[in-house]
């Protein structure tokens, strides 16, 4: 069975203090989800030791175990003078250091990263070994932008970005993967994929893989992001290619999070 996962993606909102009272409303709210979800919350880089120990400190350990937590990104490099960066290492150690819960995921891949920050399918691919060979789970992002959809382009754009990416790792390394299509033109616009629009691509995606990965696929969780919300969850929960969501706004909000996560 894949793992069903609703995963927030905090991106560059909260304060400190107010991160730490969003994982704790969470916390509050984690007995409402269904046992076989899987909750992860990806908070800034600043945010993740207090909310690993936020997390340790849940004090039901079924309910702890239903919330992981993750980062949004981590450097190409191993280690050295990268003034500014943070390494897979660095992410992997957040937990040990803080008798908390571990990072156990990285978003990688995100179209905010590839357009503002320029990150290429080469890039990608070095950070996203550096991420496995650190233990870490990535959440790896693909989608296209509107002119690629409106251009019939959305097809090779995403096999494109999982070929040129997924393709180079080993079937073990591809376990610890987890797919996320987020089309740019439904990321914080209030647009949405319609249920169909969203199923066929995740099919596709899957076929994909298979290409490469064989039947491995079908174990490969693929989540959609882009202007998900309670709203709109369950239908496009309920395709049978879509295993979950990877959500920006709706997960600034402990309600609407977990009304998304309740949506199976
Ligand atoms: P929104 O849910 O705000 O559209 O953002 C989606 C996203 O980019 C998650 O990574």
């Amino acid at each position: 069975m894949r793992q069903k996962i609703v995963a927030g993606n905090w991106k560059m909102n909260t304060t400190l203090a107010e991160g730490i009272e969003l994982v704790n409303q969470i916390a509050e709210r984690i007995d409402q989800v269904p046992q076989d979800v899987k909750l992860i919350v990806n908070t800034p880089f600043t945010h993740l030791f207090a909310v690993s120990q936020a997390i340790a400190a849940i004090k039901c350990p079924f309910c702890r175990s239903k919330i992981a937590l993750g980062a949004q990104n981590c450097a190409d490099k191993e280690k050295g003078a990268y003034t500014g960066e943070v390494s897979a290492k660095m992410l992997a150690s957040v937990g040990s250091a803080s008798n908390g819960a571990p990072v156990e995921y990285v978003i990688l891949g995100h179209s905010e990263r590839r357009g503002y920050y320029g990150e290429t399918n080469a890039i990608l691919l070095e950070k996203i070994k550096l991420a496995l060979s650190e233990g870490l789970k990535v959440i790896y992002c693909v989608g296209e932008a509107l002119e690629e959809r409106k251009a019939g382009r959305h097809f090779d754009v995403v096999a494109e970005e999982i070929k040129d990416v997924l393709f180079n790792l080993t079937g073990e390394q591809m376990k610890n993967i987890v797919v996320a299509y987020e089309p740019i033109w439904a990321i914080g616009t209030g647009e949405t994929a319609t249920k169909e629009q969203a199923q066929e691509i995740h099919a596709f995606i899957r076929s994909t893989l298979a290409e490469k990965f064989g039947d491995m696929a079908e174990e490969t969780s693929i989540l959609y992001g882009g202007s998900c919300k309670p709203s709109n969850a369950k239908e496009l929960f309920s395709q049978k290619d879509i295993d979950g969501g990877l959500i920006g706004g709706a997960s600034l909000k402990a309600e609407d999070f977990i009304g998304i996560a309740t949506s199976y």
